[in-house]
């Protein structure tokens, strides 16, 4: 691994001084050019622009985890089977499901999307569900038939719980220089739903899976650290507040500061993995025993678990220590002039940009880093036009957690697309700003006030990330 890594950097440097004065945008800089500000992730990052931009191991993860890391990523990229089957390491699946690999949704490590067409499997986006109550710890309360989760997928001889279509609505606007803009917004039905009626007062929650990488930093970052960030009540009259979700944790049997999902809804990358096994692909583990079929779905008699608390472990080490790609072209004059109007309109008052991370309890790589993820995990309400209206723990309808903004001049390369936001609404990153109200009024307002051309600096500087 530190070889590949050693040669990598090497190269770039010696082809640096051909490219420097290159006029274009793909001029390659070395990782060390901008005094390692570029070094998004700390020592976890990596030097990498290509399709596999997502899909390193941090360098410096070694002996035991290392091979744990491949153990990992093999669980991570296999196909789920049927059981019974021959090969025990990997049935499980359903009996109804999502997809029958994480990677389906997270391809290459990297961002899902909105389906295309009707049907379309692998895409990346699934609904949550939900009926207009929570429990005492506010876990939203499932629909009694089709649970928390529509699952669009079923084994051989199952019927899967029914079908989305997508209908988007188009939004009209304007920048200050009178240029004009299009949005569009998404509005979900369900189709074919196979097991009866569903909860007359059901609510959506589409999202799509997000990039992977860096996850075990944000792990890391102290609790403290986040929430000196939190403004709950507004105190500094800015406009924007940021409030820390609480939600159930099920390993500590206590409520803990959400980090993870759209809206903050899960606790640790150890919850969050063993909930994707169960909710995704239908594959119990300790922290989830039983498989939620729907109603007189009978499948063959299964006392075991489908993955043992090891292989889960494996998982979520390497859903840990996927590697953060360096920032691209940091000393690009456009991209520094948008780095300055990213802090100048207010972008970063959400998107914090840097900590230092706290003792990675068992990684040490992820301990003591300097990173600069852009975000303050906490919860937003970013106006109605991006609201789900559906309450997830402390986060209510309107609320969103700040995504990190590492990675995401990548998706293209990686996934081939450009679709941001929780529900991949957003066609490009301008539409992504554009979207932004509530809290996030003001800071898109600014952005429409801006010239064209500083408009650009500011994307060009998004798209270094
Ligand atoms: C059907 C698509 C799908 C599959 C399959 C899937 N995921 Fe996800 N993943 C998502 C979505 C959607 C989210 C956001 C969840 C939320 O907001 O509640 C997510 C979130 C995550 C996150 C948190 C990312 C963050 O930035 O907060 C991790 C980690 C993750 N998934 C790991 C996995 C693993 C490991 C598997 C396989 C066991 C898996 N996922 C399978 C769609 C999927
Ligand atoms: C009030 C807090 C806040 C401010 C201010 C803010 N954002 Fe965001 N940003 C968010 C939240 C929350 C989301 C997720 C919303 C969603 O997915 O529905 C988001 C999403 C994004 C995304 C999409 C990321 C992804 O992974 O899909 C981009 C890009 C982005 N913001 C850039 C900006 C820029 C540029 C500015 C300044 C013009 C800005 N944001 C200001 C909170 C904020």
């Amino acid at each position: 691994m530190k070889k590949v890594h050693l040669i990598l950097i090497l190269t770039s440097c010696l082809t640096l001084f051909s490219c420097q004065d290159d006029e274009d945008n793909n001029t390659i800089e070395s990782p060390t050019y901008n005094n390692g500000d570029e070094l998004l992730g700390g020592n976890g990052s990596i030097y990498d622009e290509s399709v596999n931009a997502f899909s390193q191991p941090i360098p410096g993860l070694e002996g035991e985890d290392e091979l744990r890391f491949f153990v990992g990523n093999s669980f991570f990229n296999q196909n789920w089977v049927t059981s019974p089957a021959s090969t025990t390491a990997r049935d499980g699946l359903g009996a109804v499901f999502n997809a029958r690999s994480c990677s389906a949704c997270h391809l290459k490590d990297g961002r899902g999307r909105p389906p295309q067409t009707i049907g379309e499997v692998n895409h990346g986006l699934l609904l949550r569900l939900s009926i207009p109550e929570q429990d005492v710890y506010g876990s939203p309360l499932p629909d009694p038939i089709y649970g928390d989760q529509l699952q669009d997928q079923a084994i051989l001889g199952v019927q899967k719980e029914g079908e989305f279509s997508i209908v988007y609505e188009k939004i009209t606007g304007s920048f200050g220089d009178g240029e004009a803009y299009e949005l569009q917004k998404p509005l979900y039905q369900l189709n074919n739903l196979q097991y009866g009626d569903i909860h007359p007062e059901i609510e959506i929650s589409p999202r799509v899976g997000q990039q992977m990488i860096g996850l075990g930093l944000l792990e890391a970052i102290s609790e403290a650290d986040i929430l000196s960030h939190a403004d709950p009540t507004d105190i500094d009259n800015d406009g924007v507040s940021g409030r820390p979700n609480y939600v159930w944790d099920i390993v500590n049997q206590q409520l803990s500061l959400g980090r993870f999902g759209w809206k903050a809804n899960q606790p640790s990358l150890l919850q969050q993995v063993a909930g994707a096994f169960i909710g995704d692909i239908g594959i119990t583990s300790p922290l989830f025993p039983e498989n939620h079929n729907p109603p007189n779905v009978v499948t063959a008699a299964d006392d075991e678990l489908d993955i043992t608390g090891d292989k889960l472990r494996q998982v979520v080490l390497y859903s840990s220590t996927l590697a953060v790609p360096t920032q691209r072209n940091p000393t690009n004059e456009q991209v520094l002039q948008g780095k300055q109007l990213f802090n100048e309109i207010g972008c970063n008052k959400c998107h914090v940009s840097s900590y230092t991370t706290d003792i990675h309890p068992s990684i040490s790589p992820l301990s003591h880093q300097k990173i600069k993820p852009f975000t303050d995990l906490l919860l937003h309400d970013m106006g109605e036009d991006l609201a789900d209206n559906r309450p997830d723990f402390l986060a209510n309808g309107q609320e969103w957690r700040t995504p990190p903004l590492w990675g995401i001049g990548l998706f293209q390369t990686v996934n081939n697309h450009t679709f941001y936001l929780h529900d991949g609404r957003a066609r490009n990153l301008q539409e992504a700003i554009l979207w932004h109200g509530g809290e996030g009024e003001n800071s898109k307002n600014n952005f429409k006030q801006l010239t064209k051309a500083e408009r650009e600096q500011l994307l060009a500087f998004l798209n270094s990330l």
